[in-house]
């Protein structure tokens, strides 16, 4: 990956193209945020119905007001704690954030990503004229995000154009989606968990995160999401034949095929999704997670398998 490479699919996205390109939390498949033919594609690409908001990726915290309107200041703290990071704001959106982006909510949701191919292309696009990029995960919709660049290109090859770009960087930090947190009441509070945690949320701002409001629309609350063509259960015992992802810390029984044997949630949260896939490679009919304890990463990891047990 050069330099030379990223302008190249900077450039892309300025013309309308799709750049499938790394984060550190999973792969995503990008448009030109303010290109409606362009965000049209990736609804296509993903086969994900069109009412479903997509994420803006900026390059910097300076373009959210570019995107949002009557920003509260603690959503600002966040933005200066935790960006660029694994984190995504749910905000009144500004007249720049069209309703094919935002699935016609009055909302919209925006992260600036650490990864460094991720920032490269944004401040390219950005030296290019653009504002953000609209990027969901990069999978067909209901599946599992893919955390490599071969995963996107087994996921999407089908389903891109020759000039769309697969941008190749290392595998995702983090392994799971962003924390996203809805600031559009007087407190935060979280619709989906992630590596940013409750607990980091209430230091950086002081407030009490409130629970989630269900009526905002989020796909990956949707029933059955993350989950690969294996049967995925929790927390029981492994057959032989079965596929077997749990810490490093439970042994493999007999005939059992492991899939992943992580040291610490956050090693959990990095393999997870590589663990499902290679379920699907080896023809696996049935996972068996065994979930990690405790209020951090823990309970996205939980949030996630529970989805893909649906
Ligand atoms: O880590 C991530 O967030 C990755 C990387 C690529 O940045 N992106 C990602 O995008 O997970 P996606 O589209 O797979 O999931 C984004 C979620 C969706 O469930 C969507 O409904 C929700 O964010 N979302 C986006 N805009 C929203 C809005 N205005 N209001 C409520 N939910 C929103
Ligand atoms: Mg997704």
């Amino acid at each position: 990956m050069t330099s030379a490479d990223i302008a190249r699919a900077a450039a892309a996205l300025k013309q309308g193209w799709l750049v499938a390109f790394p984060t550190e939390t999973v792969y995503g498949l990008g448009a030109d945020a303010e290109n409606p033919e362009a965000v049209a594609r990736i609804y296509r690409a993903k086969g994900r119905p069109a009412d479903h908001p997509l994420i803006v990726h900026i390059s910097t915290a300076q373009l959210l007001d570019q995107w949002a309107n009557e920003v509260p200041d603690y959503a600002r703290t966040l933005a200066r704690d935790f960006w660029p990071g694994p984190m995504t704001l749910i905000l009144s959106r500004s007249s720049r954030a069209g309703d094919f982006v935002t699935g016609g909510q009055d909302t919209v949701g925006l992260r600036v990503p650490s990864n460094e191919i991720a920032r490269e292309l944004l401040a390219e696009f950005v030296r290019l004229g653009g504002f953000g990029v609209a990027a969901p995960s990069a999978n067909r919709f209901g599946k599992v995000s893919p955390t490599t660049a071969a995963a996107v290109r087994e996921e999407l090859n089908d389903y891109l154009d020759s000039s769309d770009i697969v941008l190749e960087g290392e595998q995702s930090e983090v392994g799971i989606e962003s924390t996203i947190i809805d600031c559009t009441a007087e407190a935060p509070r979280i619709l989906r968990p992630g590596a940013i945690t409750q607990e980091m949320i209430e230091r950086s701002t002081g407030l009490r995160v409130k629970d989630a409001d269900t009526s905002i629309r989020v796909s990956g609350s949707l029933d059955s999401h993350y989950a690969p063509r294996a049967k995925v259960v929790l927390n029981e015992q492994p057959l032989p034949g079965d596929g077997l992802i749990a810490l490093s810390s439970v042994a493999t029984e007999e005939g059992v095929v492991r899939l992943a044997a992580p040291e610490t949630s956050a090693d959990y949260a990095r393999q997870l999704y590589a663990a499902l896939r290679k379920a699907d490679e080896l023809g696996l009919a049935r996972v068996v997670a065994i979930t990690p304890e405790g209020d951090d990463i823990a309970l996205a990891i939980v949030d996630r398998l529970k989805r893909a047990s649906f």
